[in-house]
């Protein structure tokens, strides 16, 4: 990020990316249930060349006793980057990355689920980067999303999230790695996705006001395309369920 220098062009002479996409196209995203057996809830999501699973667990008894909400369960989001998930191995455990990218996932999350329903309690929710290419908190939260409802964890509204950003002078959405590490500005933002409501938002770089209200209407209107494959994999769940159930 910073406008770092490259030899790289980021936009070809007819406005393409990189990879071939248009300014305002996403990345392919895949989303599966249900990956683990021993968690509540769990969700693969591929993006672009992102792989994360998130897991979750619980309600539970929240522990230690201290960290109790006597209103509310306590959502504690850990997100990790597994050493051989980046081009330069990342050293193992929790680095200020990671722990504000947890702050501000478990935060997201929160506000989604109905957390008022199960005082005393916590949830966890672990987000495990196995392959990183850029995006990965919006991905780790937009899979979480899916973990909590494939859990059946009540929420008020489910959550997705995309970014958008500044490369080579032009707005485009969802950065790929490149673009994120030589262009101008990265716009994280995640959404209840029936209220609009903005649970999480960050800004690396400069954005005029014009230019961050055109990457906000980008944002928005991918956020609708996310939910629906988010949608898709949750009906998948359900659709293997009852087939499960009408022994078919
Ligand atoms: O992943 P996200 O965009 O949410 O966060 P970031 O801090 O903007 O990181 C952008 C990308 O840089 C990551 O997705 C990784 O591909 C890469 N990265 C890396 O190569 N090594 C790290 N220690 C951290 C990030």
């Amino acid at each position: 990020m910073g406008g770092a220098k490259t030899d790289l062009k980021l936009i070809d002479e007819n406005g393409l990316r990189l990879d071939g996409r248009s300014p305002n196209e996403l990345r392919p995203i895949k989303i599966q249930t249900d990956v683990l057996d021993n968690a509540d809830g769990s969700a693969m999501i591929e993006w672009g060349g992102n792989k994360i699973i998130a897991s979750v667990y619980g309600p539970r008894e929240a522990y230690p006793k201290h960290t109790q909400n006597m209103d509310m369960a306590v959502v504690k989001a850990r997100y990790n980057m597994a050493a051989f998930s980046v081009d330069e191995r990342k050293r193992p455990g929790p680095d200020r990355r990671s722990i504000e990218i947890s702050k501000v996932v478990s935060e997201a999350l929160q506000t989604a689920i109905l957390a008022e329903q199960f005082p005393r309690t916590q949830i966890d929710v672990f987000i495990e980067v196995l392959q990183a290419d850029a995006g990965t908190r919006i991905a780790g939260l937009t899979a979480s999303a899916v973990a909590l409802a494939a859990a059946g964890i009540p929420m008020r509204d489910m959550v997705a999230g995309c970014t958008a950003g500044k490369v080579a002078g032009q707005i485009v959405l969802d950065l790929g790695k490149e673009e994120d590490n030589f262009g101008e500005a990265d716009l994280p933002i995640a959404q209840l996705v029936k209220s609009g409501k903005i649970v999480l938002m960050q800004m690396d770089g400069d954005l005029s006001v014009e230019e961050f209200n055109k990457a906000t209407e980008m944002i928005d209107d991918a956020i609708k395309r996310i939910s629906e494959i988010q949608r898709e994999a949750l009906a998948g769940k359900y659709r293997d369920i009852a087939l499960e159930e009408g022994g078919e």
